[in-house]
């Protein structure tokens, strides 16, 4: 007989305020696909691979819900500046720093904003809002494909390297230099 996995996350629900709009989002900026839904109701999107398996599953909230309230952060210092208890973030690993920076390329696109940016212990985040405000961290760890080329577009807030094993990421400057390394490379 064969060992019995580990427990693991299989998606993470949301309630939306406005389900059609949450789902262009997911779709347009993670890349995610549609799978089984509701229309009108719900929608479960998965990234693909295993069958029946979705990662985010989105629900159309009923009127009477309270708004969401989005939290806010000091992008220098990290500090917490606005939120609540509860939910705080899902973590998307994109695999590479490219897939994360042309995920947060799409996302500004679609006006998205931004919430923080995290060179983390054993990777980094982009922080931005869905369409609810709920925060989704674009990921790519250290030992990603492409982590040597990442840390030359890193670019850190002064001040903050080495605080709590990481620094507060300019994402905006970190995004530019990254886009413009990739016009550089297209003119070739
Ligand atoms: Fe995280």
């Amino acid at each position: 007989m064969t060992e019995p996995g580990r427990p693991r996350i299989v998606h993470v629900g949301f309630y939306c305020k406005d389900l059609k709009a949450s789902v262009a989002w997911y779709k347009d900026v993670l890349g995610m696909e549609e799978q089984f839904g509701m229309p009108g109701r719900a929608q479960a999107l998965g990234f693909g691979g295993e069958k029946d398996d979705h990662d985010i599953f989105l629900v159309q909230a009923p009127d009477h819900y309270a708004e969401p309230t989005p939290m806010h952060f000091d992008y220098e210092t990290l500090t917490p500046t606005k939120g609540r208890v509860g939910f705080y973030h899902v973590a998307i690993d994109f695999q590479s720093f490219e897939a994360a920076m042309q995920a947060y390329g799409r996302a500004l696109a679609r006006n998205t904003l931004l919430a923080k940016g995290v060179q983390h212990g054993d990777g980094r985040g982009v922080y931005v809002r869905d369409p609810d405000g709920n925060l989704v961290e674009l990921f790519s760890f250290n030992d990603c494909v492409d982590d040597a080329e990442a840390r030359k577009f890193l670019v850190a807030y002064p001040g903050s390297e080495g605080r709590g094993g990481g620094f507060s990421m300019d994402v905006a400057a970190t995004y530019e230099k990254w886009r413009a390394s990739r016009k550089e490379l297209a003119e070739v």
